[in-house]
Protein backbone atom coordinates (compact mmCIF):
# COMPACT_ATOMS: atom_id res chain seq x y z
CA UNK A 1 0.00 0.00 0.00
CA UNK A 2 1.34 3.52 -1.01
CA UNK A 3 1.26 5.39 2.37
CA UNK A 4 2.07 9.27 0.77
CA UNK A 5 4.32 10.18 -2.09
CA UNK A 6 6.83 13.50 -1.92
CA UNK A 7 8.67 15.05 -4.81
CA UNK A 8 11.52 16.92 -5.35
CA UNK A 9 11.98 18.80 -8.39
CA UNK A 10 14.06 21.70 -9.93
CA UNK A 11 12.41 25.02 -10.38
CA UNK A 12 14.83 26.69 -12.41
CA UNK A 13 16.80 25.26 -15.42
CA UNK A 14 18.68 22.43 -13.77
CA UNK A 15 21.31 22.46 -11.03
CA UNK A 16 19.63 23.55 -8.05
CA UNK A 17 20.73 21.08 -6.18
CA UNK A 18 17.96 18.60 -6.04
CA UNK A 19 20.70 15.77 -5.40
CA UNK A 20 21.79 17.42 -2.07
CA UNK A 21 17.99 17.63 -0.95
CA UNK A 22 17.18 14.09 -1.67
CA UNK A 23 20.02 13.03 0.00
CA UNK A 24 19.52 15.01 2.97
CA UNK A 25 15.62 13.60 3.23
CA UNK A 26 15.47 10.54 1.51
CA UNK A 27 16.32 8.47 4.59
CA UNK A 28 12.80 8.99 5.77
CA UNK A 29 10.86 7.14 2.87
CA UNK A 30 10.60 3.62 1.42
CA UNK A 31 11.52 4.65 -1.90
CA UNK A 32 13.26 6.76 -3.97
CA UNK A 33 12.30 6.54 -7.86
CA UNK A 34 13.38 9.05 -10.96
CA UNK A 35 10.45 9.56 -13.40
CA UNK A 36 12.38 11.48 -16.34
CA UNK A 37 15.34 12.02 -18.33
CA UNK A 38 18.16 9.82 -18.06
CA UNK A 39 22.29 10.05 -18.38
CA UNK A 40 21.73 14.02 -19.22
CA UNK A 41 21.49 14.96 -15.29
CA UNK A 42 23.68 14.82 -12.84
CA UNK A 43 23.47 14.48 -9.56
CA UNK A 44 25.79 15.65 -7.01
CA UNK A 45 25.71 14.54 -3.48
CA UNK A 46 28.23 15.55 -0.11
CA UNK A 47 28.53 12.81 2.44
CA UNK A 48 30.88 13.44 5.22
CA UNK A 49 32.38 16.20 3.21
CA UNK A 50 33.30 13.25 0.46
CA UNK A 51 31.85 14.19 -3.14
CA UNK A 52 29.90 11.76 -5.12
CA UNK A 53 28.15 12.05 -8.63
CA UNK A 54 25.29 9.75 -10.06
CA UNK A 55 23.61 10.68 -13.74
CA UNK A 56 20.61 7.91 -13.95
CA UNK A 57 20.34 6.15 -10.52
CA UNK A 58 18.30 8.14 -7.64
CA UNK A 59 20.28 9.53 -4.48
CA UNK A 60 18.11 7.05 -2.67
CA UNK A 61 21.18 4.90 -3.07
CA UNK A 62 23.56 6.70 -0.90
CA UNK A 63 20.90 5.98 1.98
CA UNK A 64 20.36 2.40 1.58
CA UNK A 65 17.47 2.61 -0.37
CA UNK A 66 15.63 0.76 -2.54
CA UNK A 67 16.09 3.14 -5.96
CA UNK A 68 13.61 2.85 -9.03
CA UNK A 69 14.45 4.20 -12.49
CA UNK A 70 10.43 4.15 -13.84
CA UNK A 71 9.13 3.35 -17.25
CA UNK A 72 9.40 7.16 -18.42
CA UNK A 73 13.14 7.55 -17.98
CA UNK A 74 15.68 6.44 -20.98
CA UNK A 75 18.34 4.40 -19.99
CA UNK A 76 22.22 4.36 -21.86
CA UNK A 77 22.83 0.37 -20.98
CA UNK A 78 26.86 0.95 -20.85
CA UNK A 79 26.97 4.15 -18.38
CA UNK A 80 23.84 2.31 -16.42
CA UNK A 81 26.45 -0.35 -15.01
CA UNK A 82 29.66 2.00 -15.22
CA UNK A 83 27.18 3.96 -12.53
CA UNK A 84 26.76 0.80 -10.60
CA UNK A 85 30.41 -0.60 -10.63
CA UNK A 86 31.03 3.08 -9.59
CA UNK A 87 29.15 3.10 -6.29
CA UNK A 88 29.98 -0.80 -5.53
CA UNK A 89 33.71 0.62 -5.39
CA UNK A 90 32.08 3.05 -3.17
CA UNK A 91 30.85 0.96 -0.95
CA UNK A 92 26.89 0.91 -1.61
CA UNK A 93 24.83 -1.67 -1.70
CA UNK A 94 23.93 -1.68 -5.77
CA UNK A 95 20.88 -4.66 -5.52
CA UNK A 96 18.83 -1.81 -4.40
CA UNK A 97 19.14 -0.52 -7.70
CA UNK A 98 15.96 -1.13 -9.65
CA UNK A 99 14.88 -0.53 -13.53
CA UNK A 100 11.23 -0.49 -14.81
CA UNK A 101 11.03 -2.72 -17.71
CA UNK A 102 9.27 -0.30 -19.89
CA UNK A 103 12.70 2.14 -19.52
CA UNK A 104 13.61 2.64 -22.94
CA UNK A 105 17.13 2.28 -23.67
CA UNK A 106 19.30 4.94 -25.67
CA UNK A 107 21.31 3.13 -28.60
CA UNK A 108 24.32 4.17 -30.34
CA UNK A 109 22.29 5.48 -33.07
CA UNK A 110 20.79 7.91 -30.67
CA UNK A 111 23.99 8.71 -29.46
CA UNK A 112 25.38 9.81 -33.00
CA UNK A 113 22.13 11.54 -34.02
CA UNK A 114 23.01 14.11 -30.98
CA UNK A 115 26.05 14.60 -31.57
CA UNK A 116 25.33 15.28 -35.43
CA UNK A 117 22.33 17.38 -35.68
CA UNK A 118 21.27 18.29 -32.16
CA UNK A 119 24.34 19.57 -29.85
CA UNK A 120 25.56 22.26 -31.42
CA UNK A 121 22.13 24.00 -32.35
CA UNK A 122 21.14 23.21 -28.58
CA UNK A 123 23.81 22.50 -26.33
CA UNK A 124 22.34 19.39 -25.52
CA UNK A 125 24.27 17.19 -23.16
CA UNK A 126 25.09 14.48 -26.39
CA UNK A 127 23.67 11.93 -24.33
CA UNK A 128 21.18 10.97 -27.13
CA UNK A 129 18.27 11.98 -25.34
CA UNK A 130 15.86 13.43 -27.98
CA UNK A 131 16.33 10.62 -30.26
CA UNK A 132 15.55 8.07 -27.83
CA UNK A 133 12.47 9.71 -26.81
CA UNK A 134 11.37 10.11 -30.50
CA UNK A 135 11.61 6.60 -30.88
CA UNK A 136 9.73 5.96 -27.73
CA UNK A 137 7.39 8.03 -29.71
CA UNK A 138 7.61 6.06 -32.68
CA UNK A 139 6.76 3.40 -30.89
CA UNK A 140 10.30 1.75 -32.54
CA UNK A 141 11.97 2.12 -28.99
CA UNK A 142 13.70 -0.88 -27.45
CA UNK A 143 12.89 -1.68 -23.92
CA UNK A 144 15.16 -2.44 -20.59
CA UNK A 145 13.83 -5.50 -20.22
CA UNK A 146 15.95 -6.79 -23.08
CA UNK A 147 19.09 -5.11 -22.05
CA UNK A 148 19.56 -5.28 -18.44
CA UNK A 149 20.38 -8.02 -16.10
CA UNK A 150 16.77 -9.53 -14.37
CA UNK A 151 17.78 -9.01 -11.40
CA UNK A 152 17.96 -4.89 -11.84
CA UNK A 153 14.45 -4.75 -13.37
CA UNK A 154 11.36 -4.58 -10.80
CA UNK A 155 7.96 -4.35 -12.04
CA UNK A 156 6.40 -4.29 -8.72
CA UNK A 157 4.08 -2.32 -6.82
CA UNK A 158 5.07 0.79 -5.17
CA UNK A 159 4.47 0.96 -1.49
CA UNK A 160 5.05 2.61 1.64
CA UNK A 161 6.21 6.49 1.79
CA UNK A 162 7.56 7.52 -1.67
CA UNK A 163 9.83 10.37 -2.36
CA UNK A 164 10.41 11.51 -5.97
CA UNK A 165 13.64 12.81 -7.69
CA UNK A 166 13.16 14.67 -10.77
CA UNK A 167 15.82 15.62 -13.06
CA UNK A 168 16.10 18.95 -15.30
CA UNK A 169 13.96 21.25 -14.02
CA UNK A 170 10.91 23.44 -14.54
CA UNK A 171 12.26 25.56 -17.45
CA UNK A 172 13.37 22.88 -19.64
CA UNK A 173 10.11 21.13 -19.64
CA UNK A 174 8.52 19.52 -22.73
CA UNK A 175 5.88 21.68 -22.08
CA UNK A 176 6.42 24.58 -19.92
CA UNK A 177 9.73 25.13 -21.03
CA UNK A 178 11.39 27.52 -23.51
CA UNK A 179 11.11 25.61 -26.29
CA UNK A 180 12.93 24.50 -28.36
CA UNK A 181 15.85 25.38 -25.63
CA UNK A 182 14.01 22.19 -23.86
CA UNK A 183 14.53 18.69 -22.53
CA UNK A 184 12.51 16.22 -24.03
CA UNK A 185 10.83 15.08 -20.95
CA UNK A 186 8.50 16.17 -18.41
CA UNK A 187 10.15 17.57 -15.82
CA UNK A 188 7.34 18.71 -13.64
CA UNK A 189 5.77 17.06 -10.78
CA UNK A 190 2.26 16.09 -12.61
CA UNK A 191 4.68 13.34 -14.87
CA UNK A 192 6.01 11.86 -11.39
CA UNK A 193 2.43 9.85 -11.48
CA UNK A 194 4.09 7.67 -14.67
CA UNK A 195 5.99 5.72 -11.72
CA UNK A 196 2.59 4.42 -10.92
CA UNK A 197 0.62 6.00 -8.55
CA UNK A 198 -2.64 8.42 -7.92
CA UNK A 199 -2.15 12.27 -8.18
CA UNK A 200 -4.20 11.67 -5.09
CA UNK A 201 -1.27 10.18 -3.04
CA UNK A 202 0.77 13.67 -3.55
CA UNK A 203 1.61 14.86 -0.27
CA UNK A 204 4.79 17.62 -0.63
CA UNK A 205 5.77 19.11 -3.77
CA UNK A 206 9.22 20.12 -3.16
CA UNK A 207 10.81 22.88 -5.33
CA UNK A 208 14.20 23.50 -5.37
CA UNK A 209 15.78 26.78 -6.47
CA UNK A 210 18.81 28.38 -6.41
CA UNK A 211 19.78 32.19 -5.39
CA UNK A 212 20.63 33.00 -9.12
CA UNK A 213 19.96 31.32 -12.27
CA UNK A 214 21.96 29.66 -14.47
CA UNK A 215 21.54 27.49 -17.79
CA UNK A 216 24.01 24.73 -19.20
CA UNK A 217 23.99 24.91 -22.95
CA UNK A 218 21.98 26.99 -25.33
CA UNK A 219 18.65 29.29 -24.53
CA UNK A 220 18.22 33.03 -25.66
CA UNK A 221 16.87 33.79 -22.27
CA UNK A 222 20.34 33.94 -20.84
CA UNK A 223 22.34 36.34 -23.65
CA UNK A 224 26.08 35.78 -24.48
CA UNK A 225 26.36 39.56 -22.88
CA UNK A 226 25.99 37.87 -19.54
CA UNK A 227 29.24 36.75 -19.62
CA UNK A 228 31.07 40.53 -19.45
CA UNK A 229 29.69 40.85 -15.77
CA UNK A 230 32.03 40.92 -13.72
CA UNK A 231 29.77 39.88 -10.53
CA UNK A 232 28.39 37.16 -12.48
CA UNK A 233 31.61 35.54 -13.57
CA UNK A 234 32.65 35.61 -9.83
CA UNK A 235 29.57 33.62 -8.80
CA UNK A 236 31.30 31.01 -12.18
CA UNK A 237 34.16 30.49 -10.16
CA UNK A 238 32.65 30.30 -6.38
CA UNK A 239 29.94 28.49 -6.94
CA UNK A 240 31.71 25.95 -9.47
CA UNK A 241 29.08 26.36 -11.94
CA UNK A 242 30.84 24.03 -14.33
CA UNK A 243 28.26 20.91 -15.79
CA UNK A 244 28.63 17.80 -13.72
CA UNK A 245 27.89 15.93 -16.96
CA UNK A 246 29.50 18.00 -19.61
CA UNK A 247 31.89 20.02 -17.49
CA UNK A 248 31.06 23.25 -19.55
CA UNK A 249 30.75 26.57 -18.15
CA UNK A 250 27.21 27.49 -17.10
CA UNK A 251 25.98 30.67 -18.16
CA UNK A 252 24.68 33.33 -14.95
CA UNK A 253 22.11 35.65 -14.51
CA UNK A 254 20.42 36.98 -11.32
CA UNK A 255 17.14 35.21 -9.83
CA UNK A 256 14.72 36.42 -12.13
CA UNK A 257 11.68 36.07 -9.38
CA UNK A 258 8.75 36.20 -12.44
CA UNK A 259 9.89 32.78 -12.90
CA UNK A 260 10.69 31.66 -10.18
CA UNK A 261 7.13 32.53 -8.66
CA UNK A 262 5.28 31.11 -12.01
CA UNK A 263 6.73 27.94 -11.67
CA UNK A 264 6.21 27.66 -8.11
CA UNK A 265 2.40 28.42 -8.99
CA UNK A 266 2.08 26.39 -12.00
CA UNK A 267 4.00 23.04 -10.34
CA UNK A 268 1.90 23.65 -6.77
CA UNK A 269 5.30 23.66 -5.02
CA UNK A 270 4.44 24.21 -1.53
CA UNK A 271 8.05 23.76 0.07
CA UNK A 272 10.60 26.18 -1.48
CA UNK A 273 14.74 25.53 -1.00
CA UNK A 274 16.87 27.43 -2.13
CA UNK A 275 20.50 27.19 -2.26
CA UNK A 276 23.82 28.51 -2.38
CA UNK A 277 22.98 31.53 -0.51
CA UNK A 278 26.51 31.45 0.86
CA UNK A 279 28.17 32.17 -2.55
CA UNK A 280 25.68 36.00 -3.12
CA UNK A 281 27.25 36.16 0.73
CA UNK A 282 30.77 35.54 -0.46
CA UNK A 283 30.43 38.04 -2.83
CA UNK A 284 29.03 40.55 -1.07
CA UNK A 285 26.38 41.41 -3.84
CA UNK A 286 22.41 40.98 -3.38
CA UNK A 287 20.26 41.38 -6.80
CA UNK A 288 17.44 39.93 -8.31
CA UNK A 289 15.43 40.92 -11.46
CA UNK A 290 11.83 41.69 -11.51
CA UNK A 291 9.21 42.03 -14.84
CA UNK A 292 7.68 44.82 -14.34
CA UNK A 293 5.21 46.94 -16.97
CA UNK A 294 8.02 48.63 -17.86
CA UNK A 295 10.35 45.38 -18.89
CA UNK A 296 12.88 44.05 -16.84
CA UNK A 297 14.00 45.48 -13.47
CA UNK A 298 16.84 45.14 -11.65
CA UNK A 299 16.56 45.28 -7.32
CA UNK A 300 19.78 46.11 -5.63
CA UNK A 301 19.90 45.38 -2.05
CA UNK A 302 22.07 46.21 0.84
CA UNK A 303 22.66 42.81 2.36
CA UNK A 304 21.16 39.48 2.41
CA UNK A 305 19.08 40.04 5.08
CA UNK A 306 16.70 42.79 2.72
CA UNK A 307 17.15 40.50 -0.02
CA UNK A 308 15.43 37.81 2.04
CA UNK A 309 12.46 39.33 3.12
CA UNK A 310 11.35 41.03 -0.47
CA UNK A 311 11.65 37.44 -1.90
CA UNK A 312 10.12 36.06 1.33
CA UNK A 313 7.39 38.34 1.06
CA UNK A 314 6.71 37.72 -2.64
CA UNK A 315 5.98 34.14 -1.86
CA UNK A 316 4.87 33.37 1.13
CA UNK A 317 1.27 33.09 -0.27
CA UNK A 318 2.24 29.58 -2.25
CA UNK A 319 5.04 28.05 0.38
CA UNK A 320 7.38 27.83 3.00
CA UNK A 321 10.61 28.78 2.11
CA UNK A 322 14.14 27.63 3.33
CA UNK A 323 17.39 29.35 2.40
CA UNK A 324 20.26 27.04 2.06
CA UNK A 325 23.83 27.71 1.68
CA UNK A 326 25.40 24.59 2.89
CA UNK A 327 26.31 21.58 0.45
CA UNK A 328 25.57 19.15 2.88
CA UNK A 329 22.80 19.85 5.14
CA UNK A 330 19.56 21.58 4.08
P1 LIG B 1 19.37 17.24 -23.55
O1 LIG B 1 18.49 16.92 -22.39
O2 LIG B 1 20.72 16.60 -23.48
O3 LIG B 1 18.67 17.00 -24.86
O4 LIG B 1 19.67 18.82 -23.50
C1 LIG B 1 18.66 19.79 -23.73
C2 LIG B 1 18.91 21.03 -22.91
O5 LIG B 1 18.72 20.74 -21.54
C3 LIG B 1 20.34 21.59 -23.01
O6 LIG B 1 20.28 22.99 -22.91
C4 LIG B 1 21.03 21.00 -21.79
O7 LIG B 1 22.12 21.78 -21.36
C5 LIG B 1 19.90 21.03 -20.79
N1 LIG B 1 20.03 19.98 -19.76
C6 LIG B 1 19.74 18.66 -19.89
N2 LIG B 1 19.95 18.02 -18.73
C7 LIG B 1 20.36 18.94 -17.84
C8 LIG B 1 20.69 18.88 -16.44
O8 LIG B 1 20.65 17.85 -15.78
N3 LIG B 1 21.07 20.07 -15.87
C9 LIG B 1 21.09 21.23 -16.56
N4 LIG B 1 20.77 21.34 -17.84
C10 LIG B 1 20.41 20.19 -18.49
MG1 LIG C 1 22.98 18.66 -12.54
Amino acid sequence: MIKSVDIIFGLAWGDEGKGKISNAISKDYDLVCRWNGGPNAGHTVYINNKKYKTHIIPCGIFQNKLSIIGPNCVINVEKFYEEIEYLKREGFDTSLVKVSPKTHIITEKHLIFDKLHLKEIFGTTGQGIAPAYSDKMLRVGELAKDHIDKRHIWDGELYGNILCEGAQSFWLDINYGNYPYVTSSETLPYASCSLGFSPKKIRDIIGVAKIYDTKSGVDPLFPESLWNDQDLNKIIELGKEFGSTTGRKRIVNWLRLNHLKQAIKISGTNKLIINKCDILQQINKYKIIVDDKNGLCYIDFIDFNSMKEYIVNDLKDYCEIIFSGNKEVI
